[in-house]
């Protein structure tokens, strides 16, 4: 593996070379993205010292707003003035969306000569590609939503052992930790964190081929079920171990809550793991991941990827030193073990990452083993952002006492039906 690393390197290295002379000029990458948050940030700049080490320039575009709500906004106005950056980070949908415009640019022959499709787990190809299957994007991490991070001396505190395993023993142990007089939750009361909070609270009220019917397939009937009713009353039920600030919170000032002590845990997708690293906590020792209590086996995931855009030549060698940068063993290994997330590469050994982390590799192949690997609706891989923004808008809606379960159930309906 790391022969075929340095001939790579090696072979963008020399078709560099040639270029001295015209391109002289030196080679620099746009990069929008919305890692500004510690542990994301921390992450994003593996990925750019190594391209500094490489002599490209990197030319930092952050966009911030969790799960990307802001920079896809801030992209559209970019490409609509025909100023498109180098590489764009996006999730699923997004990206298919983005490619059927015809402003995104083909790496085929990147990906083949580096074998790609042998490597790159399958569920994501299907997004980082277009719809003539030539390679647009490359993706980054796999992350997943369907996890709870806690404080472990809060939880030791109220005699936590062990994993929670399912929604009465959850509701039981957020009744301890409200008598101990902490927060229960620490939340974040913005649309895309209740749709993630939502999706995992789906998964574990259904279970997995309820999931897959309603927030993969949006069958009417699953959306409209009594299953999905007890889905909302469960919601209603969390908002009661909230804090009152929870309103706009972002997510990262959530998970410091739990960080500092003054909230027991979060529901939050394992980016959150980079906050807890990033603040010096080890898991197992100061924190606890595990599954959303009631989903384990399953697995909901979304993967960021660098979408390339369609740049003048002088900027085509740097944008694939990019590509070929973020697909490399050793930038996946290093970059994901900073970030919380797994590789996007299924040939890479779980040694060298933590514990949460080798468990999420395992969990990931399992759950693709076992078919029970599912894209995630609030980050971008369960449908297209009309169908997401409108389960959003219902949801939201809800935790915030504006619709009964009932209405909430009637409104998700008839919002799926029109947007879709
Ligand atoms: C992205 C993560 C990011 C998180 C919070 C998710 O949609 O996949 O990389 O850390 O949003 O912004």
């Amino acid at each position: 593996m790391y022969k075929k690393f340095v001939s790579t390197f090696a072979g963008l290295a020399t078709g560099a070379a040639l270029f001295v002379g015209s391109a002289a000029a030196q080679e620099t990458v746009e990069v929008l993205h919305w890692w500004t948050a510690g542990g994301e940030a921390a992450a994003l700049n593996v990925l750019k010292k190594q391209l500094e080490e490489e002599g490209v320039t990197w030319e930092d575009m952050p966009v911030a707003g969790g799960s990307g709500v802001q920079a896809m906004t801030v992209l559209r106005s970019r490409v609509t003035s025909g100023n498109a950056p180098t590489a764009v980070q996006m999730l699923g949908y997004d990206i298919t969306e983005w490619a059927d415009q015809g402003v995104v640019a083909d790496l085929s022959d990147l990906a083949s000569k580096e074998n790609w499709d042998n490597v790159v787990p399958t569920a994501l190809q299907k997004f980082s590609k277009n719809s003539e299957g030539q390679w647009i994007a490359a993706p980054v991490d796999v992350h997943s939503t369907n996890w709870m991070w806690a404080n472990k001396k809060i939880f030791d505190e109220v005699g936590v052992e062990g994993d929670i395993k399912d929604w009465d023993q959850l509701i039981q142990v957020l009744d301890k930790i409200k008598e101990a007089g902490y927060t229960p939750i620490a939340y974040g009361g913005q649309p895309w964190q209740d749709a993630t909070v939502f999706e995992a609270v789906v998964l574990a009220t259904g279970g997995p081929d309820f999931y897959q019917k309603a927030l993969n397939d949006f069958d009417e009937e699953a959306l409209g079920s009594d299953t999905m009713k007890q889905a909302f009353d469960r919601m209603s039920k969390l908002h009661e171990y909230v804090d009152p600030n929870f309103s706009g919170r972002d997510w990262n000032l959530a998970t410091a809550m739990v960080i500092n002590g003054k909230a027991a845990l979060q529901f939050m997708g394992d980016w959150a793991k980079g906050e807890f690293l990033r603040a010096d906590m080890k898991p197992g020792e100061d924190f606890v991941c595990q599954r959303f209590p009631g989903t384990e086996g399953s697995v909901l995931f979304n993967s960021d990827q660098f979408v390339m855009f369609k740049v003048g030549e002088d900027k085509r060698d740097a944008q694939l030193k990019l590509a070929s940068a973020v697909m490399s063993p050793e930038f996946q290994i290093a970059f994901n073990k900073v970030k919380g997330s797994v590789p996007a590469r299924t040939d890479i050994a779980p040694d060298e990452f933590d514990a949460c982390g080798q468990k999420g590799m395992k969990q990931l192949a399992e759950a693709n083993d076992n078919n029970h690997l599912y894209g995630s609706l609030a980050h971008g891989y369960g449908a297209p952002s009309a169908v997401k923004n409108a389960v959003f808008d219902v949801v939201t809606a809800h935790f915030n006492g504006e619709y009964t379960s009932e209405e909430a159930v009637q409104a998700l309906v008839d919002a799926v039906a029109s947007a879709r």
